[in-house]
């Protein structure tokens, strides 16, 4: 299975699938993409040998123009996955429709919970005492695709976001990596916005 990522900033979720999935289990990292020219997860794909690319906004430049570009730069890798390591841009429906089931997410909280940004200082006002993290598929509306797996953690008394962000991303670090692995062995489908593994539905 053909892999490109598509990040933002540091990476840790790319560098948890290259260190657990990257060269086996029919995972190849074939790129990445970034839409930040500094972004610290491209240094970790140089470091495991995976090409980059960035596809950097241009000022004034429209959301179907910026993702006409990405596509090109992601069609360029011939890839059978697209995955979303902490890439910071709202997609357009005809860049997600074209990737349908075949792009993942990766959202920090228990999904349909706190969709969006800022989701650990939600949760603890909230008063949440279970937080967590969500791996789906892609669809148009933002994080409102089918859950394929989710890790929990405890919210603490106390727990400020970054004590609770970090928590969190230990379990990000776990469950995408082997999502990621249940695509590339075939086990994972999605049918009319409802995701199937081992074709019973999740
Ligand atoms: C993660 O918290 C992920 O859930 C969110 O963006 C962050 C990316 O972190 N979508 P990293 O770049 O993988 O370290």
């Amino acid at each position: 299975c053909r892999v490109v990522v598509l990040i933002s900033g540091s990476g840790s979720n790319l560098q948890a699938i290259i260190d657990q999935c990257h060269g086996r289990q029919g995972v190849e990292i074939v790129g990445v993409i970034s839409n930040k020219p500094d972004a610290y997860g491209l240094v970790r794909a140089h470091h495991g040998e995976i090409n980059t690319s960035c596809v950097i906004a241009r000022k004034g430049e429209k959301r179907a123009e910026y993702d006409a570009r990405l596509v090109a730069a992601i069609e360029a890798y011939q890839p059978d996955l697209v995955v979303l390591a902490g890439f910071m841009r709202i997609l357009t429906e005809g860049f997600v429709n074209r990737y349908l089931g075949r792009m993942l997410n990766i959202h920090p909280s228990l999904l349909p919970k706190f969709t969006g940004l800022d989701t650990h200082q939600r949760a603890i006002d909230a008063g949440e005492t279970e937080h967590g993290a969500s791996v789906h598929f892609v669809t148009p509306e933002l994080d409102a695709g089918p859950v394929i797996l989710q890790a929990k953690v405890p919210v603490y008394e106390g727990d400020d976001a970054t004590v609770l962000a970090e928590r969190v991303h230990e379990q990000e670090h776990a469950i995408y990596p082997l999502v990621v692995k249940w695509f590339a062995a075939g086990r994972l489908k999605m049918r009319d916005e409802l995701a199937y593994l081992d074709g019973e539905q999740i």
